[in-house]
Parts: structure tokens; sequence; C-alpha cells
């Protein structure tokens, strides 16, 4: 008895050491070269070169040769979404894609902003730079980085931008006025991917990090949902001084606390033991169904895409119909979980198929899904709350706008665990996991609350 009182502390001892104990304050900065072969001795090329998003003919009759051969598999009598994209609702949106969806007047959308490309650890990085098209004299715009996730892209920031670079046009107050830089992760439709394993979120951190410094802000804000807010974290944890204000709207726990696992089972009866709040209980539990479950039967992908992630780029990256129900369909259930129970999805409540398809073109034309999959295999082969950053707690002063149908909650409790300074948190009314897109004028309207109280003081 005595014998396994103690091991059982040993273990429990080791167990804490190894996981929950903070080591380190500041996440060291590092370096990194990602290119082909070896490192040039030479410096590297710092210009920053305007690019344009172009498609050629041959390209486009590629794809709709693709598109004309794809090979269906009708799904299975009434199973809607419950079995993954309903392939009877996919022959639509392809049909759409090939004969209605005008790439030529999207990529005029795309370039209706100016777009960059510059070279930082050996790749090449792609980037859209907002300026605000007015500004009132004394006023001063921010610099505010904003980094996509997956399966999305800059893209998804083409709603936001106006509404943080004119907010005068938009019947909105001017200050806060930003300034906005969108770069394509490594590997993300423009940015061209690492030739070397190992760029994880904290490399492509400091990547972005010399991105803005090479741009002129010594200071800036950071902002991001799913990779784009771990990637913005990293930055704040790499380099605090730097980063005035860091907004998320999705928060990964990774730094474990040994009371979690007994507030999933205890919270719902017992909220104010571990600080839950109303809105917490209501979007956690019941656990099984509303955590667990939900979790697991959305998680399969990242565990393939974690482990092989080759294996299933290869046949994403030769079908544009297979590619665009793979990325398509986190855009139903990710938005709503309740979308599955709909023969189409619910793709087109909070979406047109024209923004989803210019997200989708943009891994198709860059062929980047693969290298797009590998991320996780950077980020998650070591397993969950195994890297460096995240034994490192966040002491900028930190926004979350928390929706209601991201993929978990993450109560404000539970987030004060990782991020030290969070001085605004707020449930969001309706939204999902791809909020920019989804909802832009209510994260809009949060990250500028949150600048404006950080401002004031
Ligand atoms: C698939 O989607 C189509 C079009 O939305 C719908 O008519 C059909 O019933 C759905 N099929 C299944 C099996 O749910």
């Amino acid at each position: 008895m005595l014998l396994e009182v103690a091991l059982a502390l040993v273990v429990g001892a080791v167990l804490y050491l190894l996981l929950f104990r903070t080591k380190e304050e500041i996440l060291p900065i590092g370096d990194g070269w990602w290119g082909e072969g070896q490192k040039p001795n030479s410096a590297e090329d710092e210009t920053i070169r305007p690019f344009k998003v172009e498609t050629s003919e041959a390209e486009l009759n590629d794809l709709y040769r693709r598109i004309d051969e794809t090979r269906f598999t009708p799904p299975l009598e009434g199973s809607r979404f419950h079995y993954g994209f309903n392939s009877t609702y996919l022959r639509k949106v392809a049909s759409y894609w090939r004969n209605e969806f005008d790439w030529k007047k999207q990529t005029e959308v795309l370039n209706k902003y100016p777009h960059f490309k510059t070279r930082i650890e050996g790749i090449n990085i792609h980037f859209v730079h907002v300026k605000p098209p007015r500004l009132s004299k004394g006023c001063t715009a921010k610099p505010l980085l904003m980094v996509h996730g997956w399966p999305g892209s800059f893209y998804e920031f083409y709603k936001i931008i106006p509404l943080l670079t004119d907010p005068a046009g938009h019947s909105l107050s001017e200050e806060p006025i930003f300034e906005v830089i969108c770069p394509s992760i490594p590997g993300y439709g423009f940015s061209e991917a690492s030739h070397k394993p190992g760029c994880n979120s904290v490399s492509v951190a400091r990547i972005f990090y010399k991105l803005m410094l090479r741009l002129g802000f010594r200071e800036f804000y950071v902002q991001g949902g799913d990779w784009g807010s771990l990637i913005c974290t990293n930055i704040a944890q790499m380099v605090p001084t730097h980063v005035r204000g860091l907004h998320v709207n999705m928060v990964f726990v990774s730094r474990m606390k040994f009371t979690r696992p007994l507030s999933l089972m205890l919270g719902q009866r017992f909220p104010g033991l571990f600080d839950f709040q109303d809105e917490d209980v209501r979007r956690m539990f019941p656990f099984l169904k509303k955590v667990l479950y939900k979790v697991i039967r959305e998680s399969g992908y990242m565990h393939i895409q974690a482990t092989k992630p080759d294996t299933v780029g290869c046949s994403l990256n030769d079908s544009p119909v297979g590619l665009a129900a793979y990325i398509l369909e986190k855009f139903t259930t990710w938005t709503d979980p309740e979308f599955v129970n709909l023969e189409d999805g619910g793709l087109e409540r909070k979406f047109s198929l024209d923004d989803l398809l210019t997200n989708v073109m943009i891994y198709w034309v860059s062929g980047c899904i693969t290298s797009s999959v590998r991320f996780y295999k950077e980020n998650l082969g070591q397993g969950i709350g195994g890297s460096q950053h995240d034994k490192v707690p966040v002491k900028v002063p930190t926004g979350v706008a928390s929706f209601p149908s991201e993929l978990m909650h993450c109560p404000l409790s539970w987030a004060k665990g990782q991020y030290t300074n969070i001085v605004s948190f707020k449930f969001m009314p309706r939204g999902g996991h791809f909020a920019a897109l989804e909802e832009p004028a209510l994260l809009a309207d949060h990250i500028r609350q949150f600048t404006r109280k950080l401002e004031q003081k």
C-alpha cells in the first residue's frame, strides 16, 4: 500500500515536470532555412516584388477536362452529409464550377488588393498588403498581421479587410483604422513550400515576424484563427515587445492543467468550482455529445494529415472535384455541426459558391494541397503538448472572440492558463470556425473594440 502511494507520487511528479511546468518565459527566435538544396553563402535577396494572380488558358482547360472526367459514387439513401460530402450535391457544385463560376472575374477580385512576394529563409513568401484608402489628419493606421489557417487562405480576409482599412467608408467610426498584411503560410496558396522537413508554426511565426520587420513595422497587432491563431500566438511568445496586441478567434489549449479532466466530469453540476460561466456550460455540456463525439467525428482528417500527408495529398492534387469535396466539407460542419443533417450540408447558407470555389481554386492552381496538409505533421508530429511553445505563457494583451459553433469551445478560465493577459473575451452571438469569411462584421467589431481598449490605456 505504502509502496503504491509512493509510486503514484513519483509518477505524478514526473508527469508534472514533463507536462505542466513552465520552463521558459520567452520562445527563442532561432533561425531556419527552407530552400532547395544547400544554403548559399551569399546574403538573401530581400527585395519585395509585386505579384498578380494569373492563370493561363491551358491551366483552365486542364481543370475543365478533369472536372468533366470525375467519377462520382452515388450517396447512400438518405445519408445527407453523415458519410461526408453528399456526391449528388457535389455534382451540382462541380457543374457550377465548370459552367458558371468565372475564375477570370474572381482573379480580378483577388487582384483588387496589392500582392507581393519576398524571400525569407530561402523561400518565396506571398502576402497581400492593404493600406487605408483614406486617412484623416492626425489619424495613424495600425499595422495588423492577419493569418489564415487550413483549409483556408488569405482570401478568407477579403470581406473583413475593407471594414478594418476603410471604416469610414462603411459607416464606422474612423478609429481604429488598420493597415492589413495577410501572408500565405509557407506551402499554402502562393507562398512557396518548405523544401525541408520541420517548418512548423514556430518557424512560420519567425518568418512572418521577419516579414513585418522587412515592411518596416516594429510594433504591430496580430490576428488569427485555426493555424493562424497558433502562429500569431507563437509570434507573441517569441517577440512580445513587438506585438501590441494579439487577437484570436480560436484558442488552442495545450497547457494541461490537472483539474481539467475533473472539470469535464463535474463542471456541469458545479460550474462555479471550475470558474465556468453559464455560456461555457451551454456550449460544453453534455460533454460526450457536445465535445468528445463531435471532436472525434470531425478530426479524422487531422490524424491522416499529421501522419501521412503526402499520401492523401497525391489524390487531392490530382482531382479538382475530390479536392473541392475535401475542402468544402469543412466549410459545412465547421460552420455549424447541425449542417450534417442537411441534404446540401448548408454550404450556401453562409457562403456563396463563388467565394468557396475561389478558395478551392487557390489550392488548385497553386497545387498546394499536399504541402498545406504537411503542416499538420510538422506541428502535431510530436504529439499535442509536446512542443516548446506549449509551455511558454503569453503575456501580450490578448483578445478572444469565441464563436458558438467553433470546433471546440475554450472557456475563459482555460484560456487564462496560457494567455495571462486577456483584456477582452467575448461570447459571439453566432458564427463558426471560418469567422472572418462567415461573420466579417462581428469579427471586425470585436477586433476594433479590443484595439480601442488597448489604445486608451
Ligand atoms: C444529396 O444532395 C442532393 C442535392 O442537395 C439531395 O437532393 C439529395 O437528397 C442528397 N442525397 C442524400 C443521400 O442525402
